[in-house]
């Protein structure tokens, strides 16, 4: 698709988003198939669910944001992560616990989608964008919470003394922490990229 037919993006050039969508999908579609991984060998049921719930939706985010670069007149660039084989190895390693892929529930992160909503909030995107952002930022916070009950389970079958510092961490920020525990390294690393797009755009 030519890039003139791209929905309301300024006359011609190059959105300054297309790569914030290009880290996204690549993130996104990677961390689908580690926890696709993960759901095929953990012995808990429940678990399996939730994670292929989430895995589903991942693929979903890594299409869509792959679609939408496409519509605005550009081609996703795949970007293979360095350290993706030793994560899948990992998640697919049925001898490692769930409770050593989950770890200890740390100290609560900021929210990792901050700095999207701000730049909703400058206009940066055009509009089919901010609606896929929204839809995005959405999905993902469900499915923290949802992983975040998942591991809680996992945490209290293990035994009550996890569970009982988790309680005392306080949940201020649990969605991001959710992410950042299971959503894989890729999304950390999604949150390097985006810090070298804003300092790029400066
Ligand atoms: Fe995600």
């Amino acid at each position: 698709m030519p890039a003139d037919t791209a929905t309301t993006t300024a006359m011609g050039t190059k959105p300054s988003y297309l790569g914030l969508l290009n880290a996204i999908s690549n993130a996104e579609s990677a961390a689908g198939v580690y926890l696709e991984a993960w759901a095929d060998v953990t012995p808990s049921a429940d678990l399996a669910c939730t994670l292929r719930l989430v895995a589903a939706r991942e693929r979903s985010h890594g299409e869509v944001f792959c679609r939408r670069i496409a519509e605005l007149g550009y081609s996703l660039r795949k970007k293979p992560d360095p350290r993706g084989s030793a994560q899948l190895a990992r998640l697919a390693d049925p001898a490692i616990s769930d409770l050593e892929k989950i770890g200890p529930r740390g100290e609560g992160a900021a929210d990792p989608f901050a700095e999207i909503r701000r730049r909703i909030s400058d206009g940066e995107f055009d509009v089919m964008t901010v609606n896929l952002m929204n839809w995005y930022i959405t999905e993902e916070k469900d499915s923290a919470q949802r992983l975040r009950e998942a591991y809680d389970c996992v945490r209290e079958m293990s035994g009550g003394k996890r569970k009982a510092q988790a309680s005392s961490d306080g949940g201020a920020s649990a969605d991001a922490e959710a992410i950042m525990a299971c959503m894989t390294a890729g999304f950390a690393r999604l949150e390097k990229s985006l810090d070298k797009l804003v300092k790029a755009s400066k």
